[in-house]
């Protein structure tokens, strides 16, 4: 990561007021002291994000997002920290003194992009030219419109060993350049030659548009070789973090992504209508994946091949679709192996109503429970009408419950009402379990207080308390530190806190700025956690309540001070010796 000058980022932030940064990406209303709009993080109709200017940050009180500007430029585009402050600085004409190694290495991309887009653009050019008609031809005869073929950049890498190589060095870029872009192999002897050779290729684009890579399909069948050939990773070409069509699909109006496996199956996909459609880069779907799409959308349907790898890989990119706080549905391809195949056989209409009536997650949940099973066998019947009516039980409207109920009930060979005696019975289970928590958790306020993110659990809860109150009250009145004392970070019970604390005092005695907004190198989680934590806490300044917060995080402090583990199994020792046993 870049470091930039505290003194810069405290400038940076000064010139890059919060309500103006959100402001262009959301309307904001003001209501007292701080502004309100829709989040764009989430999908809502009502106004729950708060902007709050004179603490220099925003937060959502339905999805619970939270940060400074930096955060926001950061969560809103996509970008790192470092690339955030970049966009940040050029929005308020500021010079970056950045690092050296840091210039360098995005100097160096930028070069990477401009060769990748010379590229595409060269093999573009090659699916019309003469050696090209057969690449134009296949493309065609799977179907692809003319205005596909530009939409997506479609290209024709020609068979020929250098054609790439020397149109980029006639462009200007070295050798080193070409070999660390990927697009070219090199020779035992050090000779450089195209990778891709007559093959059909498709061009990855970033959300911000750049080209990083390219898919290049061959056109005969051919045993021997990859049907695929996909740039290796570069500087610029990581394929778990991007998707293939996100560039465009981001711009849906749909209002849902859908992810597939294949290339052709996303472009088929757009050219039906459906420009929501995204597809992995030859991979399976990976965390950084599912969080890409979830700044993009908060509903996925998923079409996987209808084969035994896609119904696997289903099974895995459900939970971690879900982990990134998407609601999934899973489309089941009926009658064609996949969604190219599909609407070339049965049109646009049929897969809209497909994708309608579809094939939510109790559906593809059902099927998975019931292959789980032998329906042959009594006792696995009964088995497996339990775990379906778990799952339906789960379900929140009484028709779905009667649709797939009867389902189930067909498929084990009962009657629907024994089902719904079944489902009513595991329904009322579930209620009064959940009755149950909800009381356990109104009766015990540490729960509701503890951060959603379970990497920050308070271990301390009484001193977390404390020890956020104390930063709230530091980071309205930094003047304050000069009352804290000898308090120091390592008091904290909660190392987050700990580590913000240490910070802010840190800035606070070289003078620098105090607030939420400078604090760097903190996760997302983690800024949200702590924009939520100031929200809650608004209690008025006062200097007996920072001493009484002081207090109790030093109580806290040493109260563990004599209850680490060592010290406990020394007392134990001890006590032992006393009475005369062996340790
Ligand atoms: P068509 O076969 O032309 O319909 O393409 P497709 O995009 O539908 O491909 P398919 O469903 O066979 O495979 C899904 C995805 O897996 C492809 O889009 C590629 O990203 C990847 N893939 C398939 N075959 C290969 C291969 O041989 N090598 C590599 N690296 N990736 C592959
Ligand atoms: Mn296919």
């Amino acid at each position: 990561m870049a470091d930039f000058q505290p003194a810069f980022i405290d400038e940076l932030i000064a010139r890059n007021p919060i309500e103006d940064v959100v402001g262009q990406y959301v309307t904001l209303r003001r209501s007292g002291s701080n502004l309100f709009g829709l989040c764009p993080f989430h999908g809502e109709k009502t106004a729950s994000f708060s902007v709050a200017p004179d603490k220099g940050m925003y937060y959502c009180f339905g999805c619970h997002k939270g940060g400074g500007v930096i955060n926001f430029q950061m969560e809103i585009e996509g970008l790192s920290y470092p690339d955030a402050v970049r966009a940040l600085a050029k929005r308020a004409g500021m010079n970056i003194p950045e690092d050296e190694q840091y210039q360098s290495r995005y100097r160096q991309q930028e070069r990477l992009w401009a060769a990748h887009k010379e590229a595409a653009r060269y093999y573009h050019s090659c699916l019309y030219a003469p050696g090209g008609q057969a690449a134009l031809n296949y493309a065609v005869s799977r179907g692809m419109s003319k205005a596909t073929l530009t939409r997506f950049g479609i290209g024709y890498a020609p068979d020929t060993w250098t054609g790439l190589v020397d149109t980029l060095r006639k462009k200007g870029y070295t050798d080193q350049e070409l070999k660390d872009s990927g697009l070219v192999t090199v020779s035992k002897k050090g000779e450089l030659f195209d990778r891709f050779r007559d093959r059909l290729m498709f061009p990855i684009i970033d959300v911000r548009g750049n080209v990083i890579g390219f898919g290049g399909r061959i056109m005969k069948k051919d045993d021997n070789a990859a049907k695929y050939l996909n740039s290796p990773e570069t500087l610029i070409f990581n394929k778990r973090k991007n998707l293939f069509a996100l560039n465009i699909a981001k711009k849906s109006k749909l209002g849902y992504l859908i992810l597939v496996e294949g290339y052709m199956d996303a472009i088929a996909l757009h050219q039906y209508g459906f420009d929501c459609a995204v597809a992995s880069l030859g991979t399976a779907l990976t965390e950084d994946g599912a969080n890409l799409l979830s700044k993009y959308t908060d509903q996925v349907v998923l079409i996987y091949d209808g084969d035994n790898a896609g119904q696997n890989a289903t099974k895995r990119a459900i939970p971690i679709l879900e982990k990134a706080g998407l609601q999934v549905k899973v489309l089941q391809m009926r009658d064609a192996k996949d969604p190219d195949e599909y609407l070339k056989k049965f049109g646009a209409d049929k897969f809209r109503l497909l994708l309608e009536e579809s094939a939510n997650r109790v559906e593809y949940q059902l099927n998975a429970i019931r292959r789980k099973y032998d329906l042959q066998s009594d006792d696995e019947r009964v088995k497996y009408i339990h775990e379906a009516a778990q799952l339906l039980c789960t379900l929140g409207s009484a028709v779905q419950r009667e649709v797939y109920g009867r389902r189930v009930a067909e498929s084990a060979s009962i009657t629907y009402e024994a089902m719904k005696l079944e489902i009513d019975k595991a329904y009322k289970r579930r209620i009064s379990r959940e009755q149950h928590r909800r009381e356990q958790e109104s009766m015990s306020p540490v729960r509701t207080l503890q951060p959603r993110a379970r990497s920050i659990r308070y271990d301390n809860m009484r001193s977390a308390m404390a020890e956020e109150a104390l930063l709230a009250q530091l980071l309205k009145q930094p003047a304050l530190f000069d009352q804290i004392g000898e308090l120091k970070p390592e008091a904290f019970s909660s190392p987050l806190l700990g580590k913000v604390f240490a910070q802010l005092l840190g800035r606070y005695r070289q003078g620098l700025e105090v607030s939420l907004g400078v604090l760097s190198d903190f996760t997302a989680e983690e800024m949200s956690h702590l924009a939520g934590v100031l929200q809650r806490q608004d209690t008025p300044v006062s200097e007996s309540a920072l001493q009484d917060c002081i207090s109790i995080i030093r109580a806290e402090y040493q109260k563990r001070g004599v209850s680490s583990d060592d010290d406990l199994l020394a007392m134990r020792n001890k006590l032992k010796e006393r009475k005369g046993l062996k340790v």
